[in-house]
């Protein structure tokens, strides 16, 4: 990815457009502000997977020896910077491991607390897609917890459509979770075999 992309329509919602919003690959040196990004959101249960009581923090090396994984593999790390402050984040990991699932990934995306509704997820995820195309991959996978209406709101923007749901599948907060998944494909998804 070019280092800078997508400078943000945000702009002229600041007084006197003095700061902007851009995406670019993240660096080990944005790790610690994604941790603390995810770490807020995690606690208050956004996440499918995970029960915040039960949930052991990552640690920052953890997060980096990950990111660097992930770079070597040719998956996009991206971050949302305004004026040196990193605002979000969003990544893609394997689908699955096993090599059939090697066109398909999942994605996270974090936005901060602070800085939510301000077109920061837009910029994002609209990056993501673009970047997961270029690198050849075929079909982008969410899992989004049912009562996440920000994230179902911005998947739909995007194109993602329900491909299954999972009902109580989660227990987290004292109570069942369902889970939705989502699909998009990207480039011409299956209408042609892949060219890696
Ligand atoms: C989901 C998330 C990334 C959205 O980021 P954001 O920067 O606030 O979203 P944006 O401002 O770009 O808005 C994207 C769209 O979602 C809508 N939206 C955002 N928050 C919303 C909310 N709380 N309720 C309903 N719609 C919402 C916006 O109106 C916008 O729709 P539009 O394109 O029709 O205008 C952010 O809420 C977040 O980080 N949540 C916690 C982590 C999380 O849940 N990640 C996803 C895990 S699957």
């Amino acid at each position: 990815m070019n280092d800078e992309i997508n400078a943000a329509a945000d702009e002229s919602s600041e007084k006197g457009g003095r700061f902007r919003v851009f995406v670019r690959d993240s660096r080990d040196g944005d790790v610690p502000a994604m941790l603390a990004i995810y770490l807020h959101h995690i606690r208050r249960g956004v996440d499918p997977d995970l029960d915040p009581r039960e949930f052991e923090a990552p640690d920052a090396e953890d997060l980096k020896r990950r990111r660097k994984n992930m770079q070597k593999r040719k998956m996009p790390h991206i971050v949302a910077e305004e004026n040196g402050v990193v605002l979000g984040y969003a990544y893609a990991v394997p689908f699955r491991k096993r090599p059939a699932y090697r066109y398909a990934i999942k994605h996270s995306i974090y936005v901060h607390n602070g800085h939510l509704q301000r077109g920061i997820g837009r910029m994002l995820m609209g990056a993501l897609i673009d970047a997961c195309a270029a690198a050849g991959f075929r079909q982008m996978i969410g899992y989004v917890d049912a009562a996440n209406r920000a994230s179902l709101v911005l998947h739909e923007r995007f194109g993602f459509v329900q491909v299954g749901y999972l009902p109580a599948i989660g227990y987290k907060f004292n109570h069942w979770t369902d889970t939705v998944l989502l699909q998009r494909s990207l480039g011409p998804g299956g209408t042609e075999p892949p060219h890696l």
